[in-house]
């Protein structure tokens, strides 16, 4: 990956999340079955993940599977499976000496126990690692986030009284990584969709048109153009 390059005006987002959305459509439009468009976004996110490093961001999360996606014709879901082990297998050496630490967000029970062990073998081999910080959400729901986080709050006997905003943020998965600064949603769609709910409280959105495939380092450049020219006044006024 190339060193931070890349001057940008005004603030530069430190934590950007996106929902990878138009893989399919993307297919579709050139009659390719929907896991092509997937494997295409898999490749884009390779190319995303450089720029982000160009660009200086410290944190990228990613929407790759949703408590929801299990809904999906079984070919697509298993699919979508074996390309996270496929991207564990093939990248994650090279992940790790770019100085990528990789989290998983999301529940790991339901997952076969390879791809589990694989995804904790991953995390646990990058943690010490700071150039950037990649947080995956697979198997990941805002609403079950908080479910998991609030049962955990029981089981970890925590006084009702005791129950704060800071707190409540320890117990999700993020826990540790500040909230995204900037939601950017792929394809023209205009939702959030069980993403980030709580941690995108206060968060910038942007919605480009474009599918996720063809999201490049010029998309992501326009995207932080916007997000620096974005008033953030978290229910206050400006100064
Ligand atoms: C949404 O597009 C995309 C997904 C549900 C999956 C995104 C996953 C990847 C790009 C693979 C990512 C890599 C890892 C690390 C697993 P869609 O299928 O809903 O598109 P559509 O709305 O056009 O049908």
């Amino acid at each position: 990956m190339a060193k931070n390059t890349v001057k940008l005006p005004g603030q530069v987002p430190s934590h950007i999340a996106i929902i990878m959305d138009g893989n399919g459509r993307w297919a579709q439009a050139r009659g390719l079955p929907r896991l092509a468009g997937h494997h295409a976004g898999t490749e884009n996110l390779r190319r995303v993940i450089t720029a982000c490093v160009d660009f200086g961001i410290q944190y990228l999360t990613i929407y790759a599977f949703s408590t929801e996606n299990w809904g999906r014709p079984f070919e697509e879901v298993q699919g979508l499976m074996g390309i996270l082990e496929d991207v564990i297998d093939r990248e994650l050496k090279e992940l790790d000496s770019q100085g990528v630490q990789l989290r998983h967000l999301g529940r790991l029970d339901g997952i076969k126990p390879s791809l589990r062990q694989k995804v904790n073998n991953a995390v646990e081999k990058t943690k010490n690692n700071s150039r950037l910080v990649l947080c995956i959400g697979f198997n990941y729901g805002g609403r079950d986030e908080i479910v998991c986080a609030i049962q955990n709050l029981i089981k970890d006997g925590i006084k009702p009284e005791d129950v704060t905003e800071e707190l409540v943020s320890q117990y999700l998965f993020t826990a540790g990584v500040p909230d995204p600064d900037l939601i950017i949603r792929t394809s023209g769609e205009l939702r959030g969709s069980n993403f980030l709910i709580w941690q995108g409280a206060y968060s910038e959105w942007y919605f480009p048109a474009t599918y996720w495939p063809d999201f490049d380092k010029q998309e992501l450049q326009r995207a932080l153009e916007e997000y620096s020219k974005r008033d953030r006044r978290y229910g206050k006024v400006s100064p």
